[in-house]
């Protein structure tokens, strides 16, 4: 990991921690993307944790939350997260969220916030969370990421959150 590769992060991190957290309740948000109780959800680009420890205490003790992100100085903050809030549903998955090498049809609802500048292939990333969808499943996207309509029907929208259903 370089030098700027952490200065990078941190940078990102004064964002998407300290300064949106002025204006952001990451439990509304979550409302907004459809979170529930019990269900098992993909975070794709998970970032420091802003959304992670939130959407693991909505979902509660019968459901899961998978943080997946490439940088794995944003899964070691999660980490650091996890451990002081002490959830125990939470799983961290270092990886290309195009490939991310989890089972077909496992989560009830993906979602994908601040994702403006994916790192690589944003086709592949949309055909794989489409593919780790249950039939019914749902992809929150928050940003300007617009999933294709061949994968994904809109559903609604609530302030900066689309909420998609999974096209069968
Ligand atoms: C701007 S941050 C957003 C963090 C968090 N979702 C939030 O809204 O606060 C975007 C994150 O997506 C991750 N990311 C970008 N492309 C990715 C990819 N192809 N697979 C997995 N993670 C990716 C980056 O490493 C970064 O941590």
């Amino acid at each position: 990991m370089s030098v700027t590769d952490k200065i990078h992060f941190r940078m990102m991190s004064l964002i998407h921690e300290d300064l949106y957290r002025v204006f952001r309740d990451p439990y509304q948000v979550l409302d907004a993307a459809g979170l529930k109780p019990g269900q098992d959800v993909l975070e794709v680009g998970c970032g420091p944790g802003f959304f992670t420890v939130p959407a693991a205490q909505i979902v509660g003790e019968e459901g899961s939350v998978y943080a997946l992100d490439i940088n794995p100085l944003a899964l070691e903050r999660v980490r650091q997260k996890i451990g002081k809030s002490g959830v125990a549903n939470v799983t961290t998955i270092l990886g290309d969220a195009a490939q991310t090498g989890l089972p077909d049809q496992s989560f009830d609802l993906v979602f994908v916030f601040g994702l403006g500048h994916a790192i690589g292939d944003v086709d592949g990333i949309m055909a794989e969370l489409h593919r780790v969808l249950e039939p019914a499943g749902i992809l929150s996207v928050e940003g300007r990421l617009r999933p294709p309509n061949q994968l994904f029907h809109p559903l609604g929208r609530q302030g900066r959150i689309v909420q998609y259903r999974k096209v069968a």
